[in-house]
């Protein structure tokens, strides 16, 4: 399908989505969502992807919902269209896994969109905020949400309350991304990720998806026997024998999403 506000790019295993609305930040209008909701699925159908990045512009990875598209817009309207569940609820359904490459601003629905891919990589420029307080609004995509699993109470509520900007160290401090590289490494870096990722099972890499992401839904003890029965179920699979024989003949594992 042909995009207008997002780029898409497939090359050895990895699917490279790039949000391109330089004029507007990458605002998140109706058209970048549903291009980029469908852009997910497509990758996730895809057999030649293994591995997804998501990424903006050096400038901004997306600098929130679209504010001229919705400030005029009544309770009615939005509560009517139950605006924003379709873009959460379709990017958690995609099983691959989705690595955000942030550069520039992340901000409100740009910070609550690189929460919902997988884990997040961050250029030395990244700038994280939930600034909507500012707007007369609150977060609408997990901002009080997974923020506050993410950094916990203390620093959610004042990035909630303030709106103010964390930049990329305190926020590889805090907890909410995984690595800080310098802004011109970033692709590299996510790629390198990306590859390595399409190197394993892709069972393998969807049950550890799946798994972790049930720790925000279940109790411990819940999801520690979530995990064991997964970890137990791997032992059906081809590639749990080949992985194991890999190691232990000292070679390279093949693995063959069997
Ligand atoms: C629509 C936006 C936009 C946005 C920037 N632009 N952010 N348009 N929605 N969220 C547009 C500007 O209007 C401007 O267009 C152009 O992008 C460049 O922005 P500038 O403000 O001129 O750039 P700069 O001075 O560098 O400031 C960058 C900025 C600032 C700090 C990121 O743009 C900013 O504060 N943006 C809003 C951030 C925000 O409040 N986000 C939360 C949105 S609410 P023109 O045409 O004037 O050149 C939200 C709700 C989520 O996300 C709830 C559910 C999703």
């Amino acid at each position: 399908m042909a995009f207008e506000t997002i780029i898409v790019d497939v090359e050895d295993h990895v699917a490279l989505i790039k949000l391109n609305r330089p004029d507007a930040l990458n605002a998140l209008n109706a058209q970048l969502v549903g291009e980029l909701c469908t852009a997910l699925e497509e990758a996730d159908a895809n057999d030649k992807v293994r591995c997804i990045i998501l990424t903006g512009s050096d400038k901004a990875f997306a600098a929130g919902a679209d504010i001229k598209e919705m400030s005029t817009k009544s309770f009615v309207e939005v509560y009517g269209e139950n605006l924003f569940a379709m873009v959460n609820d379709r990017i958690i359904a995609i099983r691959k896994p989705i690595i955000a490459a942030v550069s520039g601003y992340a901000l409100g629905g740009g910070c609550e969109l690189a929460m919902l891919c997988d884990f997040i990589i961050a250029s030395d420029t990244a700038k994280f905020g939930q600034p909507e307080i500012n707007l007369g609004v609150i977060a609408g995509i997990g901002g009080t949400q997974r923020l506050t699993r993410f950094v916990g109470k203390s620093k959610s509520m004042d990035m909630n309350l303030t709106g103010r900007f964390m930049n990329a160290e305190e926020a590889e401090r805090a907890g909410l991304v995984s690595r800080v590289v310098p802004a011109k490494k970033l692709l590299e870096e996510a790629t390198s990720a990306a590859q390595k990722i399409a190197e394993k099972s892709s069972l393998t890499t969807a049950a550890a998806k799946e798994a972790v992401n049930r720790s925000y839904e279940l109790t411990l003890n819940e999801g520690i026997l979530f995990e064991r029965r997964v970890f137990h179920s791997m032992f059906a699979t081809e590639d749990q024998k080949e992985g194991m024989a890999a190691f232990l003949e000292k070679r390279q594992a093949q693995f063959r999403d069997k």
